[in-house]
């Protein structure tokens, strides 16, 4: 008996320190310890030993039993240990590894332009209005006192839906559509899209960008006129900016001109970008025809008016010295992450 105890203790001892992971260690005790394992069995049947056997017996086994339970103890805290490594090991981060890129999408820079005029117009008191880009000829022309024979209307140069519909060819039509809708005061801004038969090059697009101005008020003169947009075009090109005021023709204004500013690049000097010229045109403007107030039922008498366009495109252009229209469009990434 004491043989066999000792034996099973030897083995005992060395199937636990060779044990892999937990779930081994679980069976080796289940196997010496539980309620049928060896030791346990062994303890049972010291009940049939002859009395006087049984305190040396009990003695030996109780000390294997201990010694059993003692190296379980140990080689559990053992695996414990090395499990808890493994795991840290193979849920450990590496800080070395570079981050993945989170790309977040960015304004276009047209849309960026855009809101920055709108912000300068917004503080001066102006309201942003909306219209149609498919739009009737009475918006487009009529009402705008442009002629049937007017170069604008013909087939080669605008986009006709059918005879009376045509995509608007500047976003003129939205004075006329704010002033039919509002009795004066009248103080808003358009922007949007605009579309004229063109070839597409570098400075040409059948589809391009304009922001409008209407003003409606008893008393305008051209002197307010100049002073609104003196004042937005020092605020978006820079102070120092000044502008020329060309006379021009257009129907719907009277008397008309053309706005050009410094030049940005070289201050008035002359240079490429002006091709010497020192200033670059920027955008048309004039006091609202007495035709177009009374085709909107406001009477001239009463009211006066001034309106402005301008090409956000152009501008963009300008703004960020880009020299291909087409890069607006083309939706390049590598461009248009540049903004
Ligand atoms: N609609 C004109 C154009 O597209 C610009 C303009 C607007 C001129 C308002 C005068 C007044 O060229």
């Amino acid at each position: 008996m004491k043989l066999l105890l000792e034996n099973m203790q030897k083995s005992a001892l060395m199937e636990i320190k060779e044990a892999k992971d937990s779930s081994s260690l679980e069976s080796l005790r289940i196997k010496y310890l539980g309620k049928k394992g060896k030791i346990t069995d062994i303890l049972k049947q010291l009940n049939n030993l002859p009395l006087e056997e049984r305190p040396e017996l009990g003695k030996i086994v109780n000390l294997v039993r201990n010694s059993v339970q003692e190296e379980l103890l140990k080689k559990e805290n053992e695996l414990k240990f090395k499990e808890l490594e493994i795991k840290l090991n193979s849920e450990k981060i590496d800080i070395t590894i570079p981050g993945r890129r989170n790309n977040t999408a960015k304004i276009h820079p047209l849309t960026m332009v855009t809101r920055e005029m709108e912000d300068i117009f917004l503080g001066m008191g102006f309201e942003i209005v909306d219209g149609p880009e498919v739009e009737s000829i009475w918006y487009v022309f009529d009402a705008l006192n442009t002629p049937k024979d007017h170069p604008s209307r013909d087939l080669q140069d605008t986009f006709y839906i059918d005879n009376d519909t045509v995509l608007r060819t500047h976003t003129s039509s939205v004075q006329i559509r704010t002033m039919e809708k509002r009795k004066p005061p009248i103080k808003i801004i358009a922007t949007g899209r605009v579309y004229r038969r063109d070839d597409v090059d570098a400075t040409h697009s059948p589809m391009f960008h304009q922001l409008e101005g209407l003003v409606v008020e008893k008393d305008l003169s051209m002197s307010d006129l100049k002073w609104v947009l003196d004042t937005f075009i020092k605020k978006f090109f820079g102070e120092e900016t000044k502008t020329r005021f060309r006379p021009h023709f257009f129907p719907f204004t009277e008397p008309s001109a053309e706005v050009d500013i410094t030049c940005f690049i070289c201050k008035g000097k002359g240079c490429r970008v002006c091709k010497n010229e020192g200033y670059i045109e920027l955008l048309g403007a004039g006091m609202v025809h007495p035709n177009v107030l009374k085709n909107c039922n406001i009477d001239p008498n009463e009211y006066s008016g001034f309106a402005f366009g301008m090409g956000i495109d152009r501008i963009t252009m300008i703004k960020f010295g880009i020299d291909d229209l087409r890069l607006l469009v083309d939706n390049d990434i590598r461009f248009l992450s540049q903004f």
